[in-house]
């Protein structure tokens, strides 16, 4: 079965495995590159990476919706059951866990994680993602770290890469990423959504195919690839 993966701008992915919707990190409010309205969005899982209001973003409105599951770190588990999430899974750095489309593990991500009203929101982290014998890492918001080299040796068909810069890696160490990680393909995100984030993605994608066996996919918001 294809998966099919599609970029709702900044870090946001929506993952359709066929069996289910998962969305990653849903700052759709306030998000002036977001092609979607908050109330058009359907997800059976939604995953929160880390505490910020640029990942946290439409989480409540939508589980509430949607009846999603959310799965996230512990604290921010506790803080999302407090904001009258109903279906919420905790996990932590290290752990997987099998869900009926598959399974993710969350992976170090060297970041801040307060939540939006103060709260402590625990460690950050990212999400690998094993689904139908495919591996997608979607390393959300970090700096570059050489730990990323063990998630290459899972073997990623898709890597999920800040490119901005000031608030996580920027284009030289996203560029160094490819390398120690050495995916099947590369999605630049967290480019472009504010003013110190602006990035030339199509200039990225030369540098990295010039320089690695890594193709990259400079997506639209609201465009996809399939796996
Ligand atoms: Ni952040
Ligand atoms: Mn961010």
């Amino acid at each position: 079965m294809t998966i099919n993966v599609t970029w709702l701008s900044h870090s946001c992915l929506l993952i359709d495995t066929g069996d289910a919707t998962l969305l990653v990190d849903p700052f759709i409010t306030g998000n002036p590159l977001a092609p979607i309205s908050v109330d058009a969005i359907q997800a059976d899982y939604i995953l929160v990476s880390h505490g910020h209001g640029d990942h946290v973003g439409d989480t409540v409105a939508i589980a509430q919706r949607t009846g999603a599951t959310v799965i996230s770190n512990f604290e921010i588990h506790n803080w999302l059951l407090a904001q009258g999430v109903e279906k919420a899974h905790p996990q932590h750095i290290g752990g997987g866990f099998d869900y009926p489309w598959g399974r993710v593990k969350l992976t170090i991500a060297h970041h801040g994680s307060a939540l939006p009203d103060g709260s402590y929101g625990g460690n950050p982290c990212g999400f690998l993602f094993y689904i139908q014998g495919k591996k997608i890492y979607h390393a959300c918001d970090t700096g570059l770290f050489y730990d990323m080299k063990l998630i290459g040796e899972e073997g990623v068909d898709l890597a999920v890469l800040p490119i901005g810069d000031n608030f996580t890696m920027g284009p030289d160490d996203s560029l160094r990423a490819v390398k120690l990680i050495e995916p099947a393909c590369v999605l630049p995100i967290h480019y472009n959504t504010f003013d110190v984030i602006q990035q030339d993605a199509m200039a990225w994608k030369t540098r990295v195919e010039q320089e690695t066996n890594t193709k990259v996919a400079v997506l639209a918001p609201g465009e996809s690839l399939a796996l």
